[in-house]
């Protein structure tokens, strides 16, 4: 019986390679992206594209093991998902109280440890971003209400 069931996971495991996810990203328009926008400071800069643009832009990275099933399934749900919630590459289509509400959403979210969610930082502790980090970003998105 175990084995059946290790034997049915590992033949699962194989078709489900089959069923690759769509890595192209829609493209990115510089001057629609928050970044540009906003001229934001470097560090600012540096933290959005380490901790929030692999979801909330159209700029994610790859890495190999997302390429692997059900891996790749669940990170793909999830940029989607982030993408249709705030796509910050696209910053420039929000009308203003939309802007003013995700920022706040922004600044709440970083404050509170909500985002970058912590499953991500598992795999990607570059996008650590630390307490003093934190502030810093969520005063500069309060900034830009
Ligand atoms: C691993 C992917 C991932 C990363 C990295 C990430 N987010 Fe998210 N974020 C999501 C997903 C998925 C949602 C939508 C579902 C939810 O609210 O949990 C979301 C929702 C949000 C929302 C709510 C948007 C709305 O109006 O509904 C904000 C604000 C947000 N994220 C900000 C950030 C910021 C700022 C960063 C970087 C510091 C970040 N996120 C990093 C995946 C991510």
């Amino acid at each position: 019986m175990k084995k059946k069931i290790l034997l049915g996971l590992i033949l699962f495991l194989i078709l489900a390679q089959f069923v690759r996810i769509d890595k192209t990203n829609p493209p990115v328009v510089a001057a629609n992206d928050i970044l540009n926008m906003t001229s934001a400071p470097d560090d600012v800069r540096s933290m959005m594209k380490r901790a929030c643009y692999d979801c909330h832009s159209n700029e994610t990275k790859y890495p190999w093991y997302m390429d692997i099933a059900p891996i790749s399934w669940w990170t793909k749900g999830h940029v989607n998902s982030a993408r249709e919630s705030l796509n910050y590459s696209e910053w420039a289509g929000f009308p203003a109280d939309a802007k003013k509400h995700k920022l706040e959403e922004s600044a709440l979210k970083v404050r509170k440890k909500w985002m970058p969610i912590s499953s991500y930082l598992i795999a990607h502790p570059e996008a650590r971003i630390s307490e003093e980090e934190r502030e810093t970003l969520a005063k500069w998105f309060e900034s830009q209400m």
